[in-house]
């Protein structure tokens, strides 16, 4: 079988080098299908990446065929059909991502346009650097020949806290809940929406009532990022790694069991009024035609009052960054 190339960028990193570990396991294609690794870092990275990649070779996966290690962004991004964009500064205690946007930001027009010289037309890509909607907005614009259908930006991290958080009021598995939304940034402003929710088939709001959904549950799901980083110095990294496996299964596998998942994606065309030109979270599916937002949803004032407020953060974002668009 021939081998599916994933791109791994800052592969050297806390959130990389899981993810080298899970790719090479066969978590992202199942148990048949061998993989490519081409990891990207900055040059000064890469004598640690090599030892890094020993490593790697001695757990002798059965389904890793070949690993590039590079600093060229031609050899990285080199006929890939995955691309996992996590290589750019992590925020420190303190830091808002949005803070991150000039010194990440400044990484994502060359990178944008190694991917639309390089890769495989089909390339799925899924920006995880900070911050990663406008990170995104930027690959997507350096790189025109390729569809902004084929990138996303990624905010299951915040859709699998959300149904954590849920799950353990409502004393449910993860499994019972089904229609959890994450709206707009990847940022304290995101939505985390659970009008539509239900657990064990029933109206999660009835379950958990409103004073917890807005004081408690919203404002936990937007600062869980900060809460990890005061406690560990530094910011999630194992939970992200996992998350970004799950982002790319349900876009690759689809998403058929009457639930949707959330995704940052390109906001043209989108059912909800939002600006037309954002990577933006919406409540998707997943099927062989690609990923589509979930359309006919009711939105009740407080919702849109919430997702007005984020799509208002991601503008502000953009225009700081339009010169490198
Ligand atoms: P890290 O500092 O441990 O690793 C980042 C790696 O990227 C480093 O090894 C660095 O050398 C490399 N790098 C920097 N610039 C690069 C470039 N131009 N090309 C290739 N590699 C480059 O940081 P981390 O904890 O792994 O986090 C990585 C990014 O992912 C951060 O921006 C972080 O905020 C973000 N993140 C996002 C989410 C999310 O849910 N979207 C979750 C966790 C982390
Ligand atoms: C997260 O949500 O955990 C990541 O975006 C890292 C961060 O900066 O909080």
């Amino acid at each position: 079988m021939k081998p599916i190339k994933v791109l791994i960028t800052g592969a050297a990193g806390r959130v990389g080098m899981p993810l080298v570990y899970r790719v090479s396991a066969g978590d992202l294609f199942g148990l048949q299908q061998p993989v490519e690794l081409q990891l990207l870092e900055i040059e000064s990275m890469l004598p640690n990446l090599e030892g890094e990649v020993m490593e790697l070779r001695d757990c002798a996966f059965p389904l890793l065929k070949d690993v590039t290690i590079t600093s060229d962004l031609e050899t990285a991004f080199g006929d890939i059909d995955v691309a996992f964009m996590v290589g750019a500064s992590p925020r420190k205690k303190g830091m808002e991502r949005k803070d991150l946007l000039e010194a990440n930001g400044k990484i994502f027009p060359a990178q944008g346009k190694a991917l639309n010289d390089f890769a495989d037309k089909d390339v799925k890509v899924i920006m995880v650097g900070n911050p990663a909607n406008t990170n995104a907005l930027i690959v997507s614009k350096n790189a025109p020949d390729i569809s902004p259908k084929q990138i996303t930006s990624m905010s299951r991290l915040d859709h699998n806290r959300a149904l954590s958080m849920l799950a353990q009021k409502t004393n449910a598995y993860v499994s019972d809940i089904k229609r959890v939304a994450i709206w707009g940034n990847h940022s304290p402003t995101q939505y985390p929406d659970l009008s539509h929710a239900i657990v064990h088939g029933k109206r999660a709001l009835d379950l958990v009532g409103d004073d917890w959904y807005r004081d408690t549950f919203i404002t936990g799901v937007q600062n869980r990022g900060t809460e990890i980083l005061k406690h560990l110095g530094v910011s999630s990294s194992i939970s992200a790694a996992i998350c970004t496996i799950k982002h790319f299964k349900s876009w690759h596998y689809g998403t058929n069991n009457g639930d949707w998942v959330s995704k940052g994606v390109y906001s043209m065309d989108n059912p909800y009024g939002i600006d037309e030109e954002l990577f933006f979270s919406f409540p998707v599916i997943c099927d062989e035609f690609g990923i589509s937002i979930v359309e006919n949803l009711k939105i009740d004032d407080f919702s849109m009052q919430m997702i007005k407020a984020t799509e208002k953060e991601l503008i502000a974002e953009r225009d700081v960054v339009k010169h490198l668009l």
